[in-house]
């Protein structure tokens, strides 16, 4: 049976998830979601990060045949969320006297969830653990993605078990490293992964990108997505470009519309920011797209307009979690305006500026609220020199 190895003595023991419908249940995921796993086979075994409860019965599969009856010794939870600690009590039960690797965050959560863990190990920042010719290196990184997070680093062959960071939804196509696939086709899932989970957190993944770059790195191994081994640089300065917000130049216009007038506003906005020389304008029905891909946009680019039909003195429903989102993670320096429709009370745009306010993004244009459609010469020049208005502060 032919093993996945990362180096002569490190497996992959990971799984692709394919049937999962929604990340957190509630983000899409069209392409699936990897959750990975590593074992080290020495005088003494590691395993690293177990997986999802749903793929229990492959992920022993997988583990079992490497060790061919050897027994797990160490098993190193770098983050406690269930979609891998969730096979943590199934592992306890097959392998009774292996040693729960975590630190001093890691056990109230861990048995919060799966009940008491008689054997622990708590390590602290930088502290060692020698499993023969492999020793394993514990760094925090509090907040990537929960309070007890932390990356296991093995000395000798200089890999980064990275957990959520570096990680990236979509499943492992065959390709396990990074040298193995198009990267272009994970880039958007890594960022979409980026923007909606570690993205509220990019000051603490700056110091963990800060604290890892002291050390020598031959390969980043992540909990999620492909294995970096030929494209470090790329991966680091990709996360390093999120993490510091240093956006590209394109525009967002994400509109909410119920019966498409707001909808045909949207259009002519897109037709203003286009016609002033942006190339990327990317337009989003928030009723038809799941949020997490319009937050991953809105991360990526410079410029976002936001158009919202009335509802009852409110804004459209489904707007009211993208704003919610924009205001939890805070994306910043955004060159913003807002557009709507009135329908018979207004009160749509009103409710998006005042987000826009609280957000502290940078309002480059007056808000736009329209009468019925967009069929009077008037309103249909100041949503042009909206959309304009915006492209020219993305591009200034
Ligand atoms: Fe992949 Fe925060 O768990």
């Amino acid at each position: 049976m032919q093993q996945i190895q990362l180096t002569e003595n490190i497996y992959y023991v990971g799984v692709n998830d394919r049937h999962t419908d929604l990340f957190e249940n509630h983000m899409e995921l069209p392409n699936g979601v990897s959750y990975n796993s590593y074992l080290i086979v020495d005088e003494k075994v590691a395993l690293i990060d177990p997986v999802e409860a749903n793929f229990l019965e492959e992920y022993l599969f997988k583990v079992k045949s490497v060790l061919k009856g050897r027994k797990v010794d160490y098993l190193i939870i770098n983050h406690d969320e269930p979609d891998h600690s969730s096979t943590v009590a199934a592992v306890l039960r097959e392998y009774h006297e292996v040693q729960v690797v975590g630190n001093a965050k890691t056990f109230a959560p861990l048995e919060a969830f799966y009940g008491p863990i008689e054997n622990k190990v708590i390590v602290a920042e930088g502290e060692t653990l020698s499993l023969g010719a492999h020793t394993l290196q514990f760094f925090m990184a509090p907040m990537v993605h929960w309070p007890e997070s932390m990356v296991t680093y093995e000395q000798s062959s200089k890999i980064v078990f990275s957990n959520d960071a570096f990680g990236g939804f979509g499943a492992l196509n065959g390709g396990i490293f990074d040298d193995q696939v198009n990267l272009a086709f994970y880039e958007d899932d890594m960022r979409r992964y980026y923007a909606n989970i570690v993205g509220k957190v990019a000051m603490q993944a700056l110091k963990a990108i800060e604290k890892l770059s002291a050390l020598e790195i031959k390969m980043i191994a992540p909990s999620h997505g492909l294995i970096w081994r030929s494209n470090l640089a790329w991966v680091l300065g990709k996360y390093t470009q999120w993490s510091k917000q240093e956006s590209e130049e394109g525009v967002v216009v994400v509109y909410g519309s119920m019966h498409g007038n707001t909808a045909r506003m949207a259009e002519i906005v897109a037709r203003g920011a286009a016609e002033a020389g942006i190339k990327e304008v990317k337009v989003y029905d928030v009723a038809k797209t799941e949020v997490s891909f319009i937050m991953s946009d809105i991360w990526k680019y410079k410029g976002v307009v936001i158009g919202a039909c009335a509802h009852y003195g409110n804004m459209f429903p489904n707007m009211t979690l993208l704003v919610h989102e924009i205001n939890e993670f805070k994306p910043k320096d955004k060159c913003y305006a807002t557009f709507g429709g009135m329908s018979w009370s207004g009160g749509g745009v009103k409710t998006l500026a005042k987000y826009a306010e609280e957000g502290k993004w940078n309002l480059v244009a007056e808000s736009v609220e329209v009468k019925g459609a967009p069929i009077r010469e008037e309103d249909w020049d100041k949503l042009y020199n909206l959309g304009k208005a915006v492209a020219e502060a993305v591009k200034g």
